[in-house]
């Protein structure tokens, strides 16, 4: 009952919070109930929530499976988007705090990992893509992707889940989940599924820190200076907003570097970093040390020093995981606990948590980062895709669509729940071995790469030991995969070499297959290497 109670508080500063696009249902909704009579022929129906990198996989994933598995089931995909592609979407709209806009996106936004690296295997980005495109490259390439497998007549766009609840036990029962069209929204149709596959992202919820102060510092802007602004990244658009104003940016991930080296172009800028974090390459900003609170009229840093010209605080402080639909129970189903409790605060562990739980960094139990291990539900019933961070997700993505696809289809191929409880215990006493916490670094792929694609290899590893998947002696990630992730960086300064010079062309004519791609890029890190060893230049003088 405690964390329920929580739950409940939670959600409701969350959306005190944020006021949201329209997810909520209204009072005077009609409910529109599809009996399963409707559907007679159907043997399994799965909905998948999200048609981002991670929905589109596991669509697919599903529909590669022999159509004699899978003739007799109905898989619906929702979207509350217009179109696919999840966050690579561009707003159609300029974000109006504290309207939570519909992705981060920003005009300036290219891929910080060449793109033969962020692919679902086998599906290239088209010739002549440049090797860290624009989003725009990102975005068509899913498109592109749904419309060349077909997946389009399975996806329900402008479709948004208000609420999934599970009516049943830990054995069996059946998903309610309201759905409504976003044109709409007055109308409400309540389905059933046997499977719910959440693809949501965690790209959507701001993670923002707060500060004492920070309320007086707000109201207190000096007389002929800008008003004064905290926002997170996910508001974050045009540098040019912050033109004539003095910026602190908080944080150093890849919205912090993006945002340090636009802002710190165009206007006096601060970044704010924890020890051990430094700016990216050519960023003109000033380093400051974590902020400690504020005053009424100064931006105070955990060394003692102040900063009193301060306009703007862009806080790049990431995101919290959250999935709401999956908190909220569906209108008159009779369905009394929600499926994901959110617990800021949480101390269960995966032994002990009695419920699936969120504490907004780290969703638990979770078998692989894939399937619930709540005792509310068979394991199959719920699966994640998308969740890991610090992986190149459209492979990963794959790699997880292909397991989720094999066990939705034989759940026999899983090894029996309390096992897979072991396995994550063990998972954890691993991460916890390293010196993290796993319920605060969460989904992160501490390991780095190495453990990113050991992740993907192990998972489809696994399905070729089971018999689903052929075995050709190969691992997942493919050792080009594994080289251009390493050598990203290096390859992010050979392609500006290239298009400084404009050579394009040269390097990219007839480059096609991911055989092609692969050899372009083994090629740039040698012509890189070799350059930077004659000129005496690497990593460390770009620092
Ligand atoms: C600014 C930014 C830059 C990035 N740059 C890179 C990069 O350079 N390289 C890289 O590899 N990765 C990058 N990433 C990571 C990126 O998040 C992944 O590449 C990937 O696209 C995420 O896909 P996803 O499907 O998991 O989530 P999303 O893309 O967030 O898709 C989730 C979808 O679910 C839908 N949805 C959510 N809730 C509901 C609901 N209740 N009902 C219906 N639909 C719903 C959303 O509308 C959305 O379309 C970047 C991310 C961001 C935010
Ligand atoms: C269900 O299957 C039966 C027999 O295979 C067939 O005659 C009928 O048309 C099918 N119904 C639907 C709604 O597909
Ligand atoms: C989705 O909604 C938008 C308007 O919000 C509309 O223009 C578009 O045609 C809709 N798409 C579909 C497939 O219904
Ligand atoms: C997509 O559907 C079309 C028409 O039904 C078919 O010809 C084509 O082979 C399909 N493509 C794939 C990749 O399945
Ligand atoms: C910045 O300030 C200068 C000098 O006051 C002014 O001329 C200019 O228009 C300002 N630019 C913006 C984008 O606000
Ligand atoms: C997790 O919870 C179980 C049961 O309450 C307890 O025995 C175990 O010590 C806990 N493990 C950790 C690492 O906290």
């Amino acid at each position: 009952m405690v964390q329920i109670a929580q739950a409940v508080l939670s959600l409701l500063s969350f959306t005190a919070q944020w006021s949201q696009r329209p997810l909520q249902a209204t009072d005077t909704t009609s409910v529109e109930v599809a009996s399963p009579e409707a559907r007679p022929n159907i043997t399994k129906s799965i909905a998948i929530v999200g048609a981002g990198s991670g929905g589109l996989a596991i669509l697919k994933g599903l529909l590669d499976l022999p159509q004699d598995v899978r003739s007799t089931w109905e898989i619906v995909l929702y979207e509350q988007r217009r179109d696919v592609g999840g966050v690579w979407y561009a707003d159609p709209q300029p974000p109006q705090p504290p309207t939570l806009p519909e992705t981060p996106l920003y005009p300036l936004l290219h891929t910080n990992t060449p793109h033969p690296t962020m692919t679902y295997p086998g599906f290239t980005f088209p010739p002549g893509t440049p090797l860290f495109p624009s989003h725009e490259y990102v975005w068509q390439y899913h498109v592109d992707y749904a419309e060349h497998f077909n997946l389009t007549r399975h996806i329900n766009v402008n479709h948004t889940v208000l609420a999934a609840g599970w009516k049943g036990s830990s054995a069996r029962g059946k998903w309610i989940v309201d759905v409504t069209r976003t044109d709409r929204p007055e109308e409400v149709q309540q389905r059933s599924f046997d499977h719910l596959i959440v693809a949501n992202g965690h790209n959507h919820y701001p993670r923002i820190p707060h500060w004492a102060g920070e309320d007086d510092w707000l109201g207190n802007t000096p007389l002929g200076k800008p008003k004064r602004e905290i926002l997170h990244s996910i508001f974050y658009r045009e540098p040019e907003g912050y033109i004539n104003r003095t910026v602190v940016i908080v944080g150093g991930g890849a919205s912090g570097r993006d945002a340090a080296l636009q802002v710190g172009a165009v206007t006096k800028t601060y970044q704010s970093l924890r020890e051990g974090s430094v700016p990216p390459d050519g960023a003109q900003v000033i380093v400051k040390p974590p902020i400690s609170h504020f005053t009424i009229d100064a931006v105070v840093f955990e060394d003692g020093s102040s900063l009193s010209d301060v306009d703007s605080v862009i806080l790049a402080t990431g995101y919290e995981f959250l999935v709401p639909f999956l908190s909220r129970i569906p209108k008159d189903s009779g369905i009394t606990t929600p499926a994901l409790v959110t617990s800021p605060a949480t101390t269960a562990n995966s032994t002990s948590a009695a419920a699936l739980t969120t504490n907004l960094r780290y969703i638990f139990p979770l078998y692989e980062h894939i399937f619930s291990l709540s005792p509310a539900f068979p394991p199959t019933a719920l699966a994640f895709v998308g969740l890991p961070v610090l992986i190149a997700n459209c492979p990963s993505d794959r790699a997880q669509a292909l397991f989720i696809s094999h066990a939705i289809a034989d759940p026999s191929v899983l090894p029996p729940r309390g096992e897979m409880l072991d396995g994550l215990v063990a998972r954890e006493a691993n991460v916890r071995a390293r010196g993290y916490d796993p319920y605060y670094v969460g989904h992160k792929m501490v390991g780095g790469d190495d453990e990113a694609q050991a992740y993907q290899n192990a998972l489809v590893r696994f399905l070729k030991r089971a018999g689903r998947l052929p075995d050709d002696g190969r691992e997942y990630v493919e050792p080009w995969r594994v080289m251009a992730r390493k050598e990203s960086r290096l390859l992010a300064r050979a392609w500006s070499r290239v298009e400084e010079h404009g050579d394009q062309a040269r390097w990219l004519d007839g480059i096609t297959t991911e055989e092609q791609w692969a050899s372009v890029m083994w090629r740039l890190v040698d012509w890189q290497a070799e350059w930077e060893k004659e000129h005496g230049q690497g990593p460390d003088t770009y620092a």
